[in-house]
């Protein structure tokens, strides 16, 4: 089922004169962990903030559950939100914990404050307070209220920034546990694919405020980079001829299951013109699109 459905959802703050965000077109069904990955700046953030209500989007809808999340109150109960701080620096963090669950009247599950905290490496930590904290123990105190109802659906912003190694290999089981055991859905961020390549189980690339999909059917695609741009008549008639293969400016993408003559004609043409820089699958290629500098 789908609980996540975002629709031609724009971002423009107010004041800059681009869009932070453009036609974001997404779902998210049941027990899905899907990584958005970009650089800093890319929108990654402001894609978040508008799903937790905290930016109201220019342009486009968000349906939770196929509800607009403006019909209603309490669209977002189920939600845990790790965007940003969201505790109260002058109290312990065990008290943040316990104040977040009087506010959204989920004392049951007091139970799992030591667990969570124990989870984030804050247990120790329990009676301190977070305005005296480093920026990694502030992340992970976001990170345990997050966690701390075991929600149906996690939008989890840059989670492992703070996180030393044995920390992310935990985060990273309950995650995947979670979504086997109890189907929780989960979009979450980073700027770096290979922290998320082993949880998700699809991803959403983003560059300036826009979205490209990297299906499952994406790594069926052999990406061939060129020296330049195909401008030869004869060269660009010779490839036309082939309906599976897509050229656009320096990126030609050819099929895997492409036969053996087409190939080696394709390659042998493009050979023949000194073309070809690099051959990369999809996902290499999106891989070095996004996320190398
Ligand atoms: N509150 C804001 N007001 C104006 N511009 C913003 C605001 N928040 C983010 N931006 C701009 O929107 C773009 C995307 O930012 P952001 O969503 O924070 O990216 P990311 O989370 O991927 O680093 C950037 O150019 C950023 O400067
Ligand atoms: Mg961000």
């Amino acid at each position: 089922m789908v609980v996540l459905e975002v629709k031609k959802l724009g971002k423009k703050y107010l004041g800059n004169d681009f869009y932070s965000l453009k036609d974001a077109d997404f779902r998210i069904v049941d027990g899905e962990i899907v990584g958005l990955v970009g650089k800093n700046g890319s929108g990654k953030s402001t894609l978040l903030k508008c799903i937790a209500k905290s930016q109201r989007p220019s342009e486009g809808q968000i349906f939770i559950d196929t509800q607009d999340i403006y019909s209603g109150k309490g669209m977002l109960d189920n939600f845990g939100i790790m965007i940003d701080p969201v505790f109260f620096p002058q109290i312990s963090v065990l008290e943040n914990l316990k104040l977040y669950l009087k506010i959204h009247q989920k004392e049951e599950y007091y139970s799992n404050i030591e667990s969570i905290l124990r989870l984030v490496g804050l247990w120790d930590a329990r009676y301190r307070k977070p305005k005296d904290f480093s920026f990694g123990m502030k992340q992970r105190t976001a990170l345990a209220i997050a966690l701390i109802t075991e929600p149906k659906f996690l939008l989890l912003d840059e989670p492992f920034v703070g996180l030393d190694p044995i920390g992310v290999k935990n985060l990273l089981a309950i995650l995947k546990e979670w979504a086997v055991s109890k189907q929780t859905s989960m979009l979450i961020s980073s700027h770096q694919l290979s922290e998320l390549e082993e949880l998700c189980d699809r991803f959403l690339f983003i560059e300036a405020g826009v979205i490209s999909e990297a299906n499952p059917a994406d790594a069926e695609k052999i990406c061939v980079e060129l020296i330049s741009p195909i401008r030869e008549r004869r060269l660009l008639e010779q490839l036309s001829a082939y309906d599976s293969i897509s050229f656009e400016g320096r990126l030609l993408e050819i099929p895997v299951d492409m036969n053996e003559h087409d190939l080696n004609h394709v390659f042998k043409v493009l050979a023949e013109k000194n073309k070809i820089k690099s051959v990369l699958s999809k996902r290499d290629h999106l891989q070095k699109l996004f996320v190398e500098d």
